[in-house]
């Protein structure tokens, strides 16, 4: 990991065009816009119960979930950033049932944005580390007016993906196919300033993170997997495992981009119709094309995340995602237990 000082965010972004030929200006516009608004949540999460932004705002996403007031702010902070610049062709979110065109008053661009406005919402009221997930896609050769078919490609074809922590600090992490890279956010100055280049995941760990009390309802292999780890140095892994579980996807997997770890969110037998709690589009395959970048791996338990072909915008997948070793392990495990 190497510290280079005071890269700004517009510098690496023009190095990357310039330099590079990674990115062209529209793609440099929106990583820029998104950024932008990314400071915009950044603060408004910062002033808690000051900014009264904390508590639920009384309605229901399309996932049936209640939507917290920085949901419903951060979605609309996000939409209103992107809406104006060009460089888009339409938007998706969790908080939106539908995507969301291009307004005819403002040009269209070549790109489709997908983003988790607000992930963590369980955490905003407790002060606990939340943060916006993000995946750029290319719009399809030919359509106009996309709508959610438009969307429907698989992870392996982002053209960018990144996340933003609101936590101690707030961090922006990117990724274009060429690595990865964290920024932290100078708050006196504004601007977003690289931390971190090329960051890699260490291929084995002694930390897992995952929610627990879900147990009883997972299948035969994730529990062999999980067991094995808790029976720790006298079982058959020969070593202690420790456990981590913020219940923010963005903070978990920061914390795995830093030091190393597995996440899961296995597939559980609760509700046949949900196949896992994170959904594919704005969660599962932004984070897998971070993680597969830093070096790490991430699965369903069964396939590649990044190989799904989507069948719906909101669809949920069951995502393992970390150190190399360890999600290659837990997913032998189930591919044995299917064969
Ligand atoms: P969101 O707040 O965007 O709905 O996402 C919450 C997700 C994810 O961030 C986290 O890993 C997981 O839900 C936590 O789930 P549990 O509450 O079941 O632990
Ligand atoms: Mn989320
Ligand atoms: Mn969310």
């Amino acid at each position: 990991m190497s510290t280079p000082s005071r890269i700004s965010l517009t510098r690496f972004l023009i190095e990357q065009q310039r330099d590079h030929s990674r990115i062209n200006s529209d793609l440099r516009l929106l990583i820029e816009v998104v950024a932008r608004a990314c400071k915009r949540i950044s603060i408004a999460v910062g002033k808690g119960a000051l900014g009264g932004v904390l508590g639920s705002a009384g309605t229901e996403n399309v996932q049936g979930e209640t939507q917290k007031k920085l949901d419903v702010l951060s979605n609309e902070i996000l939409l209103e950033a992107n809406e104006w610049g060009g460089h888009l062709a339409a938007l998706a979110s969790e908080e939106m049932d539908d995507p969301h065109p291009i307004p005819h008053r403002y040009p269209k661009g070549e790109y489709l944005l997908v983003f988790d406005p607000l992930d963590g919402s369980s955490n905003i009221d407790v002060n606990i580390s939340v943060g916006t997930i993000f995946s750029v896609l290319r719009c399809p050769e030919g359509v106009r007016d996309p709508d959610e078919r438009a969307f429907l490609q698989p992870g392996s074809r982002q053209v960018a993906a990144g996340y933003a922590v609101y936590g101690s600090s707030t961090v922006l992490v990117l990724t274009f196919g060429d690595g990865v890279h964290v920024f932290t956010l100078d708050r006196e100055q504004g601007s977003f300033i690289l931390s971190a280049a090329n960051v890699k995941i260490p291929e084995d760990t002694g930390e897992f993170a995952i929610n627990m009390s879900n147990l009883r309802h997972w299948e035969a292999p994730m529990r062999r997997y999980i067991e094995e780890l808790l029976a720790g140095k006298t079982g058959p892994r020969g070593r202690d495992f420790n456990m981590r579980w913020v219940a923010s996807m963005v903070a978990d997997v920061h914390r795995i981009l830093t030091r190393g770890g597995i996440f899961i969110y296995p597939r559980d037998l609760k509700d046949a119709s949900k196949p896992g709690k994170l959904r594919l589009m704005y969660e599962a395959n932004p984070m897998a094309m971070i993680v597969e970048q830093a070096g790490g791996a991430a699965t369903t338990g069964r396939e590649r995340i990044l190989d799904i072909v989507p069948t719906r915008l909101h669809q949920r997948v069951p995502v393992f995602l970390g150190s190399k070793n360890e999600v290659e392990r837990a997913t032998a495990y189930h591919r044995e237990a299917d064969a």
